[in-house]
């Protein structure tokens, strides 16, 4: 795929419907690279404002997208797109975007959040969204990217054989596949916390949550 760094590659394998729609598309280079490849057929770039907005009618001119300013959901109508996703944003911000306008919600979302990807998950497990796969991608720095399918029937099976802690914040698919670079980026990431001085109450309860999780799979 053109133009895609690791971190978007991983996200548009896991796009592919008819119309999707990016929120926050900035540069556009998610929406051309999944029109040049085929995986989709038609693109929907949302941006709030206006100088990515700027680089997304640029990016996507000639292709078949159409480009719209607007905040969040409000840019869509709801049964407009068969898919969505929110890259490169807080996880706070993505579910604060998904709450406004739920009914606007397509059925199938992909998600790369920058920060705290547990508040995406814990917003899918309420919106009644089953987590269906889950990416880690490692380079300067590491990205979870998750895709959601909506689901009304009873608990995300996502979950099932996971501690649940450990699944809402490191990601219970991951967990269960425990590829090495994963594992690397756990044990690094217990080292850190281990050696934290002044660990706040959120970070604490990391650590202790990234050791069980560590004691449960390797016996350490
Ligand atoms: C850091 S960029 C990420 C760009 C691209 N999605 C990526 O992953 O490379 C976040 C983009 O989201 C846009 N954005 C933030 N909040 C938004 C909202 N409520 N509605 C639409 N766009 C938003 C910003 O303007 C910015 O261009």
């Amino acid at each position: 795929m053109p133009k895609l760094d690791d971190r978007l590659k991983a996200v548009a394998k896991l796009i592919r419907s008819p119309t999707h729609a990016d929120i926050g598309s900035d540069h556009g280079h998610l929406l051309k690279a999944l029109l040049q490849s085929g995986r989709i057929d038609q693109g929907i770039a949302i941006e709030n404002k206006t100088g990515p907005l700027n680089n997304s009618r640029k990016t996507l001119a000639g292709l078949n997208a159409e480009v719209r300013l607007a905040d969040g959901l409000t840019g869509l109508q709801p049964g407009e797109a068969d898919s969505l996703s929110l890259c490169g944003m807080g996880g706070e911000l993505i579910v604060k975007i998904l709450q406004a306008h739920p009914d606007r919600v397509p059925d199938d979302i992909v998600i790369q959040a920058n920060r705290r990807p547990e508040s995406v998950r814990r917003w899918a497990q309420i919106a009644g969204f089953h987590l269906v796969d889950e990416t880690f991608v490692v380079g300067r720095n590491q990205f979870t990217i998750m895709r959601f399918h909506r689901n009304a029937s009873g608990a995300d099976p996502a979950y099932q054989c996971v501690q649940c802690d450990a699944g809402e914040r490191f990601g219970p698919i991951l967990i269960r596949r425990w590829q090495p670079h994963f594992v690397d980026a756990l044990l690094r990431e217990h080292q850190y916390l281990m050696h934290l001085a002044g660990r706040t109450q959120e970070t604490q309860h990391r650590f202790e949550v990234l050791s069980r999780l560590l004691t449960d799979k390797l016996g350490r």
